[in-house]
């Protein structure tokens, strides 16, 4: 189209004939599906969603236990090596205690794709919520030599969400900022009251590289990363919690920067 847009069409033809059978003329309808198809792929991708959540919360679970008995032990290994003075082997014991910690984090991001435990859906500030992990966001930053923006806004109707699942999606969110900041530069967070007024508007803005176009339909699967050390979990399990909520999550990326602005209900 004309506007840059791509549209999908329903393409249907005939000819038409008077009484006699003879042919007067042909008819060519376009029928504009776009919808239509961006529904079914729609109801196709959470489809497959909820399938590879169900794994991962399946598998999570058999690898958490073993994990439990395994830190345990090392635990008590570590006391009998400190008994001993053995500094050297000691060492060892916290490396691996590091380690096997990791590879929880990364079981509890598998349990939260797959169904949430208990949301407790409250009405709360989300202001207080992000001042919460504020401390935690400017540790990264510092560390990251990101300068940061906090944009508070006062009058802001409560929310009605989880706020432990919600400083989740601010955190990982925020982490992905930072670490697309790998120049420096700055991460902003904005709160707004949607126009409409049935949502609080929170924005995450980075001054980093952006999203590539035949990147961006990516970011929320699950498993979709473009870093060497990346889970490609984060994004996937933020839209889960918001859209258990009743919110939303969008991006918008053009040329350079990146905004992420996560819709919570308020009413
Ligand atoms: N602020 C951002 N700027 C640029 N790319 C981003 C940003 N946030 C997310 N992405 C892209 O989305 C991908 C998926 O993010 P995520 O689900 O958090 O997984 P991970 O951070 O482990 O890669 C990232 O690998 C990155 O390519
Ligand atoms: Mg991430």
């Amino acid at each position: 189209m004309n506007n840059q847009e791509r549209y999908e069409l329903l393409l249907d033809s005939n000819l038409l004939r008077d009484n006699e059978d003879q042919i007067v003329g042909a008819y060519i309808i376009f029928k504009d599906v776009t919808n239509l198809r961006s529904l079914e792929a729609q109801v196709q991708r959470s489809d497959r969603l909820a399938m590879i959540g169900q794994i991962a919360a399946g598998t999570a679970h058999e690898i958490r236990n073993p994990l439990t008995s395994i830190k345990g032990f090392l635990q008590v290994l570590k006391k009998t090596f400190e008994s001993k003075d053995m500094a050297k082997e000691q060492g060892y014991i916290d490396v691996m205690l590091d380690e096997i910690n990791r590879v929880n984090e990364l079981v509890n991001e598998f349990l939260l794709l797959g169904k949430p435990k208990n949301v407790l859906l409250q009405k709360i500030d989300v202001s207080t919520v992000i001042k919460g992990i504020l401390p935690i966001i400017n540790n990264e930053a510092i560390l990251h030599k990101v300068h940061m923006n906090y944009e508070e806004s006062s009058g802001l109707p409560p929310v009605i969400a989880d706020q432990e699942l919600l400083k989740q999606v601010f955190l990982n969110i925020c982490k992905n900022g930072i670490e697309a900041l790998t120049d420096g530069g700055t991460l902003t967070i904005v709160e707004r009251l949607d126009p409409d007024g049935r949502f609080v508007n929170i924005e995450v803005h980075d001054t980093g590289p952006g999203i590539p176009v035949y990147v961006i339909d990516k970011i929320f699967d699950p498993f979709f990363t473009t870093k060497e050390e990346g889970t490609g979990l984060g994004l996937s399990v933020c839209q889960r919690i918001i859209h258990d909520m009743g919110g939303h999550i969008r991006v918008s990326s053009k040329g350079y920067g990146t905004t992420f602005t996560v819709s919570i209900p308020c009413t």
